[in-house]
């Protein structure tokens, strides 16, 4: 077999993950999650969730993806047998459909960075409205996510180091910048304190069992968990690198980055006298007042670059979704990565058309298109709950449960302590193995099973 490529060094795939990781979730859905979820409660839940679950979960992915050198239905495969593989499976399609209408959402970004930069978008008046006509123009919206599967497919079809790698070690910290910026003129702006305490002091009354399940989604969807993306970076990694501080590292960074884009963003809501509730539009409809108020010319400069890092963000994020379904092709099929990457991205683009629709554009799939949980669901409102709320931590429990009864804690230990010798018998072992092998899959299983019986069967059994 031909040596399978890999990430060069330590810091490769740090970036890499890292630019998994960071991406749309930390600065589009994270506030709006929060702002929806009452504030300060939810930022401490998800940062409870990211600690004692997503990072675990992470060392499990990246430890199973470097023992078995395989994409995710290949690496359940090679220790649990083929009905495992199914797992495995599972998480390429998920892959495939969160790329699916992820791919929209990052080209909502792209085009309000060219709006942004024709100087068009500095000049509106009720950015509401206009974010509104914008996700429901049919063109837009289809030119500028052909152009973003188009350079993710570019990215991915250079393979691994000089794709995936490179572009992400230089991008990524011009991200960290450019939101400091951003955060220190927000918090001088009137009223931006009451926007501070909404965020970071607790009202526990808003907790509710649905408080927790969003949480864990989006500690899941933020750190690229339940869909093999970390178990096919992990299979690019060399055996000596330490997983637990390399995870660690990603954990960290991705977390501080959710957390920067929400000390960004509740500060403008409030002094803008929005409401933190808005959804899936807050951060397209709080930014530009703020880039407004720095003057046209001043604003339309930092709004587009602005726009342009969270298009880089949502990039590498992009190129870790479709390099699932890609490896497990190539893996398992032999077949050739060029017509892998262009077959995948041209279906992959098809499937989101609906999602593209689903914003005004064609009413069949806009709000409507489903009712559960009491509102009105668009098609990308369906697909987001089953393969991200649901899916991502099903994908989770199923990992952990695989872990804990097939692999079993001594394999992955094993594992881990290759690239970290002190590992064995220290507090870090402890913690992981409790965790992936007892806490992870029942508080998983139970989530998993709550959300389930409360979206879609309509029980609730806590409210
Ligand atoms: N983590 C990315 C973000 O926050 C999205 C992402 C990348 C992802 N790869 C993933 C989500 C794999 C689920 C599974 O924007």
């Amino acid at each position: 077999m031909a040596p399978r490529s890999g990430f060069s060094s330590r810091i490769g795939f740090i970036a890499a993950a890292a630019g998994s990781a960071v991406g749309l979730g930390n600065i589009w859905r994270f506030p709006y999650e929060t702002g929806e979820n009452g504030g300060a409660a939810f930022l401490l839940i998800y940062l409870i969730c990211t600690i004692l679950i997503g990072f675990p979960v992470m060392v499990g992915e990246i430890s199973l993806g470097r023992n078995t050198l395989s994409n995710p239905y290949g690496a359940y495969k090679k220790i649990g047998g083929k009905t495992w593989g199914l797992v495995g499976l599972f998480g390429v399609i998920g892959g495939i459909m969160i790329l699916s209408f992820y791919n929209v959402v990052a080209g909502w970004a792209f085009g309000y960075f060219v709006e942004m930069s024709t100087g068009d978008l500095i000049h509106q008046e009720h950015f509401g409205a206009f974010f509104g006509e914008y996700v429901a123009d049919i063109g837009d919206n289809f030119l500028y996510s052909l152009i973003f599967m188009i350079l993710t497919a570019f990215i991915v079809m250079r393979g691994v180091q000089k794709g995936i790698e490179s572009a992400s070690k230089i991008l990524m910290p011009f991200l960290f910048v450019i939101l400091i910026g951003l955060i220190v003129y927000s918090l001088t702006l009137e009223g931006a304190m009451e926007g501070v305490k909404f965020y970071l002091i607790p009202d526990f009354s808003k907790i509710t069992l649905s408080t927790v399940y969003a949480a864990m989604g989006q500690a899941f969807f933020s750190l690229s968990l339940g869909m093999g993306a970390l178990i096919t970076y992990g299979s690019y990694i060399h055996k000596q690198e330490n997983i637990i501080s390399s995870a660690g590292i990603v954990t960290a960074a991705d977390f501080t980055v959710a957390f920067l884009a929400g000390l960004l963003i509740f500060p403008l809501v409030f002094s803008q006298g929005q409401e933190p509730t808005a959804g899936p539009g807050l951060v397209f409809i709080a930014l530009p007042g703020i880039f407004q108020a720095m003057g046209t010319t001043a604003g339309a400069i930092i709004g587009s670059g602005f726009f342009l890092l969270l298009c880089v963000a949502a990039l590498t994020s992009t190129i870790s979704i479709l390099e699932i379904p890609v490896a497990y092709l190539v893996d398992e099929k032999k077949w050739d990565r060029k017509w892998v990457v262009i077959g995948l991205a041209g279906l992959i683009f098809l499937i989101g058309i609906p999602s593209m629709l689903s914003q005004g554009a064609v009413e069949i799939f806009s709000a409507g298109f489903m009712h559960y949980e009491g509102i009105d669901k668009s098609f990308l409102d369906v697909i987001d709950d089953v393969f991200n709320t649901v899916g991502l931590p099903l994908g989770g429990f199923l990992l952990t449960l695989f872990i804990a009864i097939k692999w079993k804690t001594s394999g992955m230990s094993q594992e881990i302590l290759s690239g970290n010798p002190n590992y064995e018998g220290s507090f870090m072992q402890r913690f992981i193995n409790a965790m992936i092998a007892i806490i992870c899959p029942v508080i998983l299983g139970v989530i998993v099973l709550l959300t389930i019986l409360e979206k879609f069967v309509g029980v609730s059994l806590f409210s």
